[in-house]
This record gives structure tokens, sequence and C-alpha cells, in this order.
């Protein structure tokens, strides 16, 4: 059976990127087809300058709301990266496969390394070796496919060649996975600067909605996002990139082509409106769901739970297996 492997960062409140890139198709989709896996990737958290009680916090509330979009922890397996051992216990490996050039390489780290020096931040070794560890959450678990949005795709792919390259050295260890993207809205931008993606961690929050933002919060947002001074709506994301998200947004909400839906507007109000209540609409339901769980914290603790113990079990002998090959003396 096909196994997926897939996950989110506790670094801000989950946004509707994260929602329409990934989690969304986990729930809909990939869960129901496969033997799968989601993880709140906490260890990931601290590679920038972080608060514990916020990443203890953050990380409580991703799961809830991965649960609140429908994964079922009887189809799939829903838990914390730092419970489960065998993530640090494999990427210390893979760092010994990847090299210093690939990881500089990586267009996530080099962003990241601009905004820490210009928050006057120092940049954590961590932030460097990062795709090592993400490369180990995914072989650990001998994972076919990888389902993310598009700002994830490299790591994927840096995965992909640290398993051939893992294989080819020290024998057949670990699956090769590949990267599933979604069709539309596999990069949500930002409503403020269309040119850039939706991220969780931004500092300004005008142009992000997140999973738990007010119906009137989001409506607000919509409304006010950047579109251009050209006339008509139409679908063309290079060169009208506002106006080609809240078209793909709305694409993604209601399941029509954008091309076609810019063929039903001709100003950009309407097209906010239907998009704003499109968005409203879509996310009601997880945020009743996410409401009832955050009144019984026991049971989402019980979930990760189940869910580390499942995890550790599958992880454990590919990881050993990996030790064995590369060559380190088995304990007694
Ligand atoms: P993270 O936490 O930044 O994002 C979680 C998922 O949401 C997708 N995503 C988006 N998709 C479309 N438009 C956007 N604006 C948008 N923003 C985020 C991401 O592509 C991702 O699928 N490194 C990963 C977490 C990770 C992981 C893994 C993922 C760690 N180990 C192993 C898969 C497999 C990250 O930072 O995702």
């Amino acid at each position: 059976m096909t196994r997926i492997f897939s996950g989110v960062k506790p670094t801000g409140h989950l946004t509707l990127g994260n929602y329409l890139g990934a989690i969304r198709r986990w729930a809909d989709e990939d869960q129901h087809r496969a033997e799968s896996l989601f993880c709140v990737v906490d260890l990931h958290a601290l590679t920038m300058e972080h608060d514990p009680a916020r990443v203890r916090r953050l990380s409580r509330q991703a799961a809830s709301l991965m649960l609140a979009a429908g994964l079922d922890p009887q189809g799939c397996t829903v838990f914390v990266q730092s419970h489960v051992d065998e993530h640090a216990r494999l990427s210390y490996l893979l760092e010994c496969v990847a090299t210093d050039g690939e990881m500089r390489r990586m267009i996530q780290y080099k962003e990241k390394v601009v905004r820490a020096q210009s928050a006057g931040q120092s940049v954590r070794l961590s932030l460097l070796t990062y795709p090592a560890l993400m490369a180990a959450d995914i072989l650990a678990y001998g994972a076919d496919e990888v389902p993310v949005g598009e700002d994830q795709a490299q790591h994927v792919e840096l995965t992909r060649d640290l398993a051939e390259r893992f294989n080819l050295r020290y024998g057949r260890t670990f699956v090769v996975p590949r990267v599933t993207l979604p069709t539309v809205a596999a990069r949500v931008m930002d409503l403020q600067d269309p040119t850039g993606k939706m991220g969780k961690s931004h500092d300004s929050t005008a142009g992000i909605i997140y999973l738990l933002d007010e119906p009137a919060v989001i409506t607000k947002k919509v409304t006010r996002a950047v579109t251009d001074s050209a006339s008509g709506v139409e679908y063309e994301p290079s060169e009208r990139p506002g106006v080609a998200n809240l078209l793909e947004i709305l694409s993604s909400c209601t399941g029509k082509e954008p091309r076609t839906l810019a063929e039903d507007y001709d100003s950009y109000g309407a097209l906010k409106r239907d998009t704003a209540e499109a968005v409203v609409e879509l996310l009601r339901p997880l945020q009743t769901r996410h409401a009832e769980l955050s009144a019984d914290p026991g049971y989402v603790d019980g979930v990760l739970k189940d869910g580390a113990a499942r995890a550790r079990a599958l992880a454990r002998p590919t990881v050993d297996a990996a030790y064995r090959a590369i060559g380190l003396l088995p304990p007694t």
C-alpha cells in the first residue's frame, strides 16, 4: 500500500495557504487512499528565534486544527515529531550524506538567513541542516509520496537525492519518495504582496488569512487585497498576480477552473465578495470543530500519544537498518 508522510511546522498560526496547499488534501484525499502519517514537526520550529511557551501552544493548536480539518485518527497517524526519537537519530546520518553546498543552495535557507539578519538575529546552525531533518522525517517511514505546497518541493527533491545517494553507497535502505502538489493553490500568495507566498511567520498579517480568523476579519482582508489598476478580470498569474491569486483561492473553494471563473466577473468588487464568502464558508466547519476539540484537550493528547506509538514502531526498523548499513556497530 502506498505510504504518505507530510507535516506542518508550529511557527505561527496556520494559514489558508497551509490548508489549501496541504492539509485539505491530506484530509479529503490522502488519508483515504494510502497509509498516511501527518506530523506536527516541532523540532523544525526551533531553527529561528523562538519562544518555548509559544511553540508548545502552537504545536497543540496545529494538531487540533489538523483533526478539525478532518484527519481521522482511526484512518491515519497524527503525531508530534519530537515524540519520536527516530527523526533526530536519522537526521544525523543524512547530514553525513548531504553536502554543505547543497544545503546552502536551498531557497528557504537563503531567504531565512536574510530575514534573521535583518531582524538582528544570529543564524542558527539548525537552519542550515533543516533539510536533513526534513529528509529524515520522510525517509524514516519509507514514504512513497509527500503532499506539500510548492514551496517545499525543493526540499523533497533534496530528500530524493539523499535517499538515492545513501542507497547507492550503503545498499538499498530507503524508499525514494516523490512530491505531490495540488492542481490549484499550490502557492497561495500574500493578499497584500501577491509576489510573495502567504506565510504563517510573516511580520505583517494584513495579507494572511489564518484558519481561525473570524468571518469579518477574513472579509476585510480579502476586500483589501492588492489587485492592479487594469480593468476587467483575467487569469494572468505573471502579469496580474493579485487577481490570479484571488481566482486561485476561489477556484480551490469552488472546484471551478480559475480561467473559467474569470469569465464570470467584470469587477474586482464582485470577485472579492464571492471569494471572501467562499473562504468563510470553507473554514466554518473547521472552526466549529476546532472549538469543540479545544474544549477537550485530553482527546487531542490521547490521539497524539497513540500516534507517536504507531509512528515509532514504523520508523524504528528503517532507522536501525540505516545505522547498520552506514557502518555503525549494532548494540549487543
Ligand atoms: P510549513 O509548516 O511551512 O507548511 C506546511 C504545508 O503547507 C504548505 N504551504 C503552502 N501551500 C500553498 N500556499 C502557501 N502559501 C503555503 N504555505 C505553506 C507547505 O508547502 C507545506 O506543505 N518544511 C515543512 C514542514 C516539514 C515537512 C516535513 C513537510 C518538515 N518535515 C516532511 C513534508 C514532509 C514546512 O516548513 O512546512
